[in-house]
């Protein structure tokens, strides 16, 4: 029987389980990363477990335009230079949960990415957008919908970080409500200047080591650790590097104080998004059986889509990323050398740091029939690289989880990728022993330089001229079960430990 069910039914027959999940991005309107994906797919598998989920979003433009029948729950004065914020509600297009919208005019919903203005300028009043957005979730878990009070709330990355203090600072009316705080990226960490923690309307004595100091200025991830009742991250080695001064961010010492406070959940592949059987960019779909035909049709597609040179005989390797120093593409530039003297081709889709855009772009002028790169952001190319391509880089210096190792995986592509957070816990390094059992899904390294990267790069090279080893490789790859469902049942448990009160 499946071991979902009791579960749901459980908390079902108590009354369901109310839990508020805060996320600034939501895929497909709102998306810079993974945040995005994971905030469109966690919360519908936990409806499947009987949980009754909300989302609690900032009013960007891309939500309000696309969400019908928003109805108004309640508009609050708020402590803020802001007089008043509304709160609306709507269905989730597509989608099961329902909905809130933190809105004020014109402060959320400006141009340019949810957090810079179109130059890539950080907005100058980020920390009253962000710290109103936490004041909301912290209003919304005090009852400010009188039908729909949540007894957990969860919350994604620093955006709303300061929720967990302003509850904190509301003691004791607000000890009904339970807090969790998931890091999806320490790096990003919401830190402005001192001057501005009077603007945020919490006591005086939280702007110290113990509350949302950190290093003489304001954390908002360091509230959301410092204040959560329970802490998560999205990879059990993550979860572990990120107590360890190389991974922490200078937050190893709080992060190692909660320890026992801390668990590592994988994220999941939705497969309504990402399955080669069900693709409609592919131009013939694919499962295990056929997966080589399907592989070699999605690849030709790609080639001709990027002006690539054919290369049936050497592997084709893909890259779908934000450039930033964290992805460590930097590294793979100073590989392309000795990659397109191996006779190998490279499709790139990212955009981001300007140098490495640039670097990126020359070397595509300069061997056009080798190397393809896309300056931007197209979800419909990278459904096409991740199919078509025969591997996929990913030497970051760190990797909270990754999504695209695991979108690759189900399609057959196999991850190269250095072995750090959820990389080295959702790939199997192709060794004498793995490929001897057949467990090899991929190919990890451990240094951070271009040697190691190319060193992974030739043993990925080697094998794909081994036809019968690389389809094995890619049936294991695929057959690897990355679901939200695995992942929301993790969760479930650790609600079931904050509350037993509801969940025995
Ligand atoms: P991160 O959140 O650190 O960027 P993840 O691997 O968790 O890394 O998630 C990245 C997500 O963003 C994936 O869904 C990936 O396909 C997508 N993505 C990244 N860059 C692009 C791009 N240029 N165009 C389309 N999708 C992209
Ligand atoms: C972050 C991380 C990435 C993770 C994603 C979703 O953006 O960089 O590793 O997969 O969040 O959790």
């Amino acid at each position: 029987m499946d071991r979902r069910e009791p579960a749901g039914r459980q908390i079902a027959e108590l009354g369901l389980l109310r839990v508020l999940h805060v996320a600034a991005e939501l895929y497909p309107w709102v998306k810079s990363g993974g945040l995005g994906d994971v905030a469109a797919a966690l919360p519908p598998a936990l409806s499947t477990f009987g949980i009754d989920v909300r989302l609690l979003l900032p009013g960007f433009a891309g939500f309000l335009d696309a969400f019908t029948g928003i109805t108004d729950v309640a508009r609050l004065r708020t402590p803020y230079a802001v007089e008043r914020v509304r709160i609306g509600l709507a269905r989730v297009p597509g989608s099961a949960p329902l909905a809130y919208l933190a809105d004020h005019s014109g402060f959320y919903d400006r141009p340019g990415s949810p957090y810079a203005d179109p130059d890539g300028r950080d907005w100058p009043d980020n920390h009253r957008r962000f710290g109103l957005f936490g004041w909301v979730a912290a209003e919304l878990a005090r009852g400010a919908d009188p039908s729909w009070r949540p007894e957990i709330l969860h919350i994604h990355d620093w955006h709303a970080g300061l929720a967990p203090a302003y509850l904190s600072a509301r003691r004791p009316d607000s000890n009904h409500v339970t807090t969790v705080f998931t890091v999806h990226n320490l790096a990003y960490q919401g830190l402005f200047p001192a001057v501005l923690f009077p603007e945020l309307a919490l006591p005086p004595e939280f702007f110290s080591i113990d509350g949302v100091e950190f290093n003489g200025a304001v954390s908002f991830i360091k509230s959301g650790l410092f204040y959560a009742d329970r802490l998560t991250t999205v990879s059990p080695t993550y979860a572990r590097e990120i107590q360890t001064p190389a991974f922490g961010c200078g937050l190893e010492g709080l992060l190692r104080s909660r320890s026992h406070e801390l668990t590592g959940i994988l994220n999941g592949v939705d497969p309504s998004i990402w399955d080669p059987r069900h693709d409609p960019i592919l131009p013939q779909s694919y499962g295990a059986e056929n997966a080589a035909s399907g592989k070699r049709a999605a690849k030709a597609a790609l080639q001709r889509r990027l002006g690539l040179a054919d290369c049936d005989d050497g592997p084709l390797f893909g890259v779908v990323s934000r450039l930033t120093p964290q992805k460590g593409l930097d590294l793979l530039l100073a590989c392309f050398p000795e990659i397109i003297a191996d006779g190998s081709r490279i499709a790139i889709l990212g955009s981001g740091d300007g140098d490495l855009e640039q670097g990126f772009a020359r070397a595509a002028a300069e061997h056009n029939r080798e190397i393809a790169v896309e300056i931007g952001y197209d979800e419909a190319l990278s459904h096409l690289i991740i199919a078509g391509a025969d591997a996929v880089l990913l030497p970051s210096r760190f990797e909270p989880c990754g999504l695209t190792q695991l979108y690759a995986l189900r399609y057959g592509t196999l991850p190269v990728v250095r072995r750090v957070g959820g990389f080295a816990d959702t790939v199997v390094d192709a060794t004498a022993v793995t490929l001897a059992d057949g467990s090899a899904t991929g190919f990890a390294f451990d240094d951070e330089s271009p040697a190691a990267l190319m060193s992974a790069i030739r043993r990925a090279d080697v094998l794909f001229r081994e036809p019968a080893v690389w389809l094995r490789m890619m049936h294991q790859a695929m057959a690897q079960d990355f679901s939200w469902s695995a992942a929301a049942r993790r969760y479930l448990s650790v609600y079931r430990e904050l509350r037993p009160d509801l969940a025995p």
